[in-house]
């Protein structure tokens, strides 16, 4: 028989996705399980974007420019404008969702066997676009002790080697939450430009910063404009993770002739996605202020349940919809399976994401798991009731 690929074989499966069939087991049997385990929103999209699609008056649902449509692009460089940060649309290439700006980002900059810092825990698909792209992620671990925040830079710069290429933070994080300050990005752009190294910024949660803080992008370092590659999607900002329309925006021309390539390969970004996206980008503040309101509500009630159970850890958020909590016990693997296969309380019962899968340092983040706040905040306090529940009995099994 033909054989597969090293690499084929080598690509991570999702950290949850394990744990899909005792899922589908709890549903046969009947049971209701809340979904924390996923980063789905439960946001309705603007309508200005779905009416879009609706009322459009193509004849032919044709390619556009590999690179994006150039209305689209301007009003995108218009947005980023009204967010401090100065690009103009040569430096947008519209992507198939965040996820093709990422494998965009690491085919343009890297070779096999380079190598990435990125701080653990981290989104767990990091890893499989490294994998395609041949590449070794370098993890440096933030503690939740820390909230999760910037490791110290000396810790970074203990491991460049010859094949460090770039720095990938995640800002603000999945799944920590965390945001990083001007003083921390600032920290990260002296370094690079140090050891002439890109900084790769994943922004996708940009909007979802809570607390009154604001967002610090990278993009706004001007030190730095030939080594920032920012990441950006539309999937949480408006809810439309379905559409698959993200963007890899840098200054550094030579990146984006680079990335174009890739981008022709693939010919064109989903067409009538690009017209809801560009439709979206009239989203009134309002929406947003509700969404964020929203966002914060569940937070606080998530936090301030989880924290009310005896020996759980939790760092509280400052953006996105994401958190990680320490559980008292030894292996959330095994935990999160239990907690579908033999525990519900009058037949519903929760899903979690082990956080094992979002480090790459073996054996870190046993007993932590990820929660996605993206159900109603009566869901949530049920959800954390059955979790606080399930871990007297597990504790005792
Ligand atoms: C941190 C982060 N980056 C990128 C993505 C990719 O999103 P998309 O491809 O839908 O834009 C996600 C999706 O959950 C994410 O959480």
């Amino acid at each position: 028989m033909p054989t597969i690929s090293k690499k084929g074989q080598d690509m991570p499966q999702s950290p949850i996705r394990k744990l899909v069939p005792y899922a589908e087991k709890a549903y046969q049997e009947g049971k209701t399980v809340y979904h924390l385990n996923i980063g789905q929103p439960d946001i309705k999209t603007p309508e200005i974007a779905l009416d879009a699609v609706k009322v459009h008056s193509l004849d032919i649902l044709a390619y556009t420019r590999s690179e994006g449509s150039d209305g689209y692009r301007t009003k995108i460089a218009n947005y980023y404008h009204n967010q401090n940060i100065e690009v103009d649309k040569d430096d947008i290439i519209v992507t198939t969702g965040g996820s093709e700006a990422l494998l965009f980002a690491f085919g343009s900059i890297m070779d096999v066997d380079d190598e990435v810092i990125i701080p653990e825990p981290f989104y767990a698909n990091y890893n499989g676009f490294s994998t395609a792209s041949g590449v070794n992620i370098v993890p440096v671990i933030s503690k939740i002790e820390d909230n999760f925040a910037l490791p110290p830079i000396e810790e970074f710069e203990q491991l460049i080697t010859p094949k460090t290429k770039a720095i990938l933070i995640c800002n603000p994080g999945n799944p920590t939450g965390y945001l990083y300050s001007k003083e921390e990005i600032q920290k990260l752009a002296a370094l690079v430009k140090k050891h002439d190294l890109f900084l790769i910024a994943d922004e996708v949660y940009r909007e979802f910063i809570y607390d009154g803080y604001e967002h610090y992008s990278i993009m706004q370092e001007d030190s730095i404009k030939d080594h920032a590659i920012m990441i950006d999607s539309v999937s949480k900002r408006y809810s439309m993770c379905g559409a698959r329309i993200g963007c890899l925006v840098s200054r550094n021309k030579e990146i984006i002739s680079t990335a174009l390539k890739f981008a022709q390969a693939r010919l064109s970004p989903p067409t009538l996605a690009q017209i809801a996206s560009e439709a979206a980008l009239q989203t009134p503040q309002s929406y947003f202020d509700n969404v964020i309101e929203e966002y914060v509500d569940r937070r606080n009630t998530l936090i301030r349940e989880l924290e009310k159970i005896d020996g759980v850890q939790v760092a509280k958020p400052k953006g996105a919809f994401y958190c990680i909590a320490e559980l008292p016990i030894e292996d959330a693997d095994h935990f999160a399976q239990w907690l579908l296969e033999h525990f519900d309380i009058d037949g519903e019962t929760v899903m979690v994401a082990p956080a094992a899968g979002f480090y790459s340092t073996k054996g870190v983040g046993k007993n932590q798991i990820r929660i996605a706040y993206v159900l109603k905040k009566e869901s949530l306090i049920k959800a954390v009731h059955i979790l606080s529940e399930a871990l007297k009995v597990y504790k005792k099994s």
